[in-house]
């Protein structure tokens, strides 16, 4: 076996490079672990010759990108927590111990652990990069630096260290020195080796001049309550364990000796990670990873479709959104099919979002360049004798449908790819009306098209896994966020956030008030509870569904009969301007058997009728892979990063061995 840690000695300098191997990244494994450790006994031993210890990484472009969230995911109990913190700080106590001079020298990510072993070190130099950057990101991915970051950090930078761990910040190498991060510099096109041995040389006989200023920390509750109350902000009123028991350690450990600030944050580290919410981010962290880059989702051995022209179908809310992200993403000529009353309107709409776009630095080319690929057309010219790809988001009735897909099908080449984005009329049944049925699918997006970052790819009967691939690689194109499903009413977001709704209403039925259903939601951590969210989608919208579905929920009836369609739809819904819930919506409210709930029965109810839902798209297989649930709510609905999606939320909290004897994810 190769050891991750290599020692080899150069006038006295233990050079040690290191290299995980099997990973593109180096990452703080057991395997890391214990062979940092047995290097500590190799210098131990060496020491009488050793002046100094330089560590730099063997990857090309990466120092350490911090612990294995894999592994830290898999620990179950707090022993094999603690075990693995002894070994990670034992060793840079044992480093520390030899009494001679360390420096890391970091090209490439040197994040979390990354960073907390370079911290350990007594100085630092990093060579600038794109992908050098520098940070404490666990708070991210619901823990926070357990390897000594929350107490060297602020000793070496002072204050500003409290925001940078609470926010998880990454910082480029100039930023990490102007913070005194590290302590020196390397161009882009410099020799980091050479500097640093150089560096470490000035080190050694005393000649550096590395700043260390001692750090008044005298205001230090203020800071931390200011930054708690920020972090309370930032997650809609929730104090996450992650950032109490960073904010804990921080505040408790600056008190004491570094020594003692340690032992503090260990414990702490041993209970964030036994938290939910830790195992629920990293999830999370996991979940984004996976659709990040959908070439994983996409078939082995596919080759996409060279996409070189697409076309949209409706020029209204959905489709201009559409035609901003291809133009925007792709840079594609991109025809815009609608009635001619709809051609400006659009065109000056997409000009609008882009031009904010570029005031805000976020277009890769000039906005009259982007609008000069958008060829608008209220017939079916010549312009679409080329198109690779169609997205329609016309009225949805499938007598519309049906006439657009028909004479689509007559005008653009027989390999060309369509999706629909219907929200509601079943894949099948509109592939009687194309051409080629195997090229036909679903791409449901969500509104307003250029901010949501989920679309649902959606499988009909006849859509060949080809489709399917070249609708993945589109997503990616335009830089979507997919899940794959099945034909369903609902495709997978709308069918577990129905339900949901349903159950809302049958508990304000029994009494429980409106506000407190909505609280009980947004303190579980939702953007919004479930009757406002009715209120801003318009009452109609559930209402017809419901209907379309064969249920009759009484008090939506009354309220849209009473031409309640919402504050913004009709001026009237549920709630008033101030936010606060009109009486007179009151006694439109169906009447059932009174039953007061608590929140955290609102809450459990809730999250059942999620779950319940999620339970049977897997059952019909209307998706294949529980994740693509916990996606679609986290990236379509805002579901509660910190909780890894409903069915992973179901698994940490017990709910789905409760209900059906075993957990969803293995
Ligand atoms: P919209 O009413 O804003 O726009 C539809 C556009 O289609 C109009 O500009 C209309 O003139 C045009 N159109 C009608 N017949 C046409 C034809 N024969 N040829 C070309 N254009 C034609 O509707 P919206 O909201 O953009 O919805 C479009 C589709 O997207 C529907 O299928 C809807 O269910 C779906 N959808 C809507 C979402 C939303 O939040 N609004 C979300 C996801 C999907």
């Amino acid at each position: 076996m190769s050891e991750v840690f290599r020692l080899e000695m150069e006038n006295g300098m233990g050079i040690v490079t290191f290299d995980v191997p099997g990973d593109a990244m180096n990452t703080w494994t057991d395997e890391a672990f214990r062979s940092f450790d047995r290097l500590m006994g190799t210098l131990e031993e060496r020491r009488g010759e050793l002046k100094g210890i330089l560590f730099i990484s063997g990857k090309a472009d990466n120092f350490f990108a911090g612990a294995n969230l894999k592994m830290i995911a898999d620990l179950e109990n707090p022993e094999e927590v603690r075990r693995i913190l002894d070994l990670f700080h034992g060793s840079f106590g044992r480093l520390k111990a030899l009494g001679r001079p360390s420096l890391a020298a970091i090209h490439g990510f040197c994040l979390g652990g990354g960073l907390e072993f370079a911290l350990a070190c007594d100085a630092r130099i990093a060579k600038e990069g794109k992908t050098t950057m520098i940070g404490l990101p666990e708070c991210n991915v619901g823990l926070f630096p357990g390897g000594g970051g929350t107490q060297r950090l602020p000793r070496l930078i002072g204050y500003p260290a409290v925001e940078l761990i609470l926010r998880g910040t990454m910082l480029p190498a100039a930023k990490a020195l102007e913070l005194n991060i590290i302590d020196r510099l390397v161009p882009a096109d410099g020799d980091l080796l050479k500097e640093a041995k150089a560096f470490l040389g000035e080190i050694i006989e005393g000649k550096a001049d590395l700043k260390r200023p001692a750090h008044d920390f005298s205001d230090l509750d203020k800071v931390i309550e200011q930054t708690r109350q920020g972090a309370v902000k930032a997650s809609r009123g929730r104090l996450l364990p992650a950032h109490r028991l960073a904010l804990k350690s921080i505040q408790d450990g600056l008190k004491v000796s570094l020594e003692e600030g340690l032992e503090m944050e260990k414990a702490n580290f041993v209970e964030v990670v036994m938290t939910p919410e830790a195992k629920g981010s990293i999830n999370t962290f996991f979940l984004k990873t996976l659709t990040d880059k959908p070439k994983g989702m996409m078939s082995k051995g596919f080759a996409p479709k060279p996409l070189k022209k697409a076309a949209v179908l409706g020029f209204g809310t959905m489709g201009r959104g559409i035609v901003i992200d291809i133009v925007r993403n792709m840079q594609i000529p991109v025809v815009v099919k609608d009635i001619p009353a709809a051609l400006d309107p659009g065109r000056e709409f997409v000009r609008k979002i882009l031009t904010g776009m570029e005031e805000k630095g976020r277009l890769k080319a000039p906005v009259d360049k982007l609008m000069s690929l958008i060829v608008t057309t209220d017939g079916w010219g010549p312009e679409f004798a080329d198109v690779d790809l169609v997205v329609e988001a016309v009225f949805e009735d499938i007598n519309v449908k049906r006439q657009v897909y028909e004479e689509l099908s007559a005008v653009v080449p027989k390999n060309c790819i369509i999706a629909s984005n219907t929200s509601s009329i079943p894949i099948a049944s509109m592939a009687r009306y194309v051409a080629e049925p195997g090229r036909f699918g679903g791409l449901h997006f969500f509104s307003p098209v250029w901010m949501m970052q989920l679309v649902e790819v959606v499988k009909g009967e006849q859509t060949s896994q080809e489709t399917v691939d070249n609708l993945l690689n589109f997503a990616a194109a335009i830089r979507k966020r997919p899940i794959v499903c099945r034909d369903n009413a609902g495709f997978v977001v709308n069918a577990l956030l129905f339900p949901m709704i349903l159950e809302t209403f049958r508990y304000i039925e029994e009494g429980n008030p409106i506000e407190k259903v909505d609280r009980a939601m947004t303190s579980f951590g939702m953007p919004v509870g479930p009757i406002r969210l009715t209120d801003e989608v318009g009452i109609d919208v559930p209402y017809k569904i419901f209907k379309g579905m064969g249920i009759s929920q009484k008090t939506l009836e009354n309220v849209v009969e009473s031409g309640r369609l919402g504050l913004k739809k009709s001026g009237k819904g549920f709630f008033l301007k101030d936010g606060s819930v009109d009486p007179e919506v009151l006694p439109l409210i169906a009447k059932r058997e009174p039953k007061e709930r608590t929140v955290e029965e609102i809450q459990e109810g809730l999250m059942e009728a999620f779950v319940r839902t999620g339970k049977d798209l897997l059952d019909r297989k209307i998706v294949d892979d529980v994740r693509m649930i916990d996606v679609g709510m986290i990236w379509g609905v805002g579901f509660p990063a910190d909780k890894g999606g409903p069915m992973k939320w179901a698994d940490l909290t017990g709910m789905s061995k409760r209900l059906f004897g075993k957990n969803f994810y293995h």
